[in-house]
């Protein structure tokens, strides 16, 4: 059974106890976003929230942005902040079931909200949802995995060990331009599917 499912998400949201949300896009996402040339590859952001990252992107003139919740109040506040945005291009889908190829894909504050139970899952998932030589970009947690959460945590040896499998870690290091609530809590990944 699935402890963290819709309606835990759900409940989250309408409560407003929704203290991963920052409000922004955060720095990492943002300077790799900045440094991007192509804006015509596909991108996803998968467990999007508010999806500040997205904003930025469309704002940025990017064209081909997905993103998915399995929870439908943030995307529909999304749909009103940014009423530009292609409402195809909304997913209210589990994550688990969705079906198509990207680019990029954009990580935050997704895969510390899953039970851990699923983190092969995860990995695997991503690596479907990308065409050869897609990357999986963003922030994973720095600090030990405990039963409490979400955020679950994680090391680095434990990522490698869960990626290595599906893709080339291109980075995984400190990142060093996190906000400040999570400087050195956590690392920036490219990994390469
Ligand atoms: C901790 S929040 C992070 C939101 C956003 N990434 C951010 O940084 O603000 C986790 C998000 O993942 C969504 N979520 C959880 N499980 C999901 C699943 N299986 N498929 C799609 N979204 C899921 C939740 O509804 C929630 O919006």
């Amino acid at each position: 059974m699935n402890k963290f499912n819709r309606s835990f998400w759900k409940e989250r949201y309408k409560n407003q106890t929704t203290g991963w949300d920052i409000g922004y896009p955060s720095t990492p996402i943002q300077n790799y976003i900045e440094q991007l040339t192509d804006k015509e590859i596909s991108i996803l952001i998968p467990g999007c929230g508010n999806s500040y990252e997205a904003e930025f992107l469309h704002d940025s003139g990017f064209k081909n942005i997905t993103i998915l919740d399995i929870v439908e109040n943030p995307l529909k506040n999304f749909s009103k902040r940014v009423p530009s945005f292609p409402k195809e291009h909304l997913i209210h889908a589990n994550f688990f079931n969705h079906q198509k190829k990207y680019d990029l894909i954009l990580e935050q504050t997704f895969f510390c909200a899953l039970e851990p139970k699923f983190r092969k899952d995860y990995a695997k998932k991503m690596h479907e949802l990308l065409h050869k030589k897609g990357k999986l970009v963003g922030l994973l947690f720095d600090f030990p995995l405990t039963a409490k959460g979400p955020p679950f945590g994680g090391t680095k040896d434990e990522y490698i060990k869960l990626f290595s499998t599906y893709f080339k870690l291109k980075t995984l290091e400190k990142s060093h331009n996190s906000i400040e609530d999570r400087m050195g809590k956590e690392l920036f990944i490219i990994f390469e599917s």
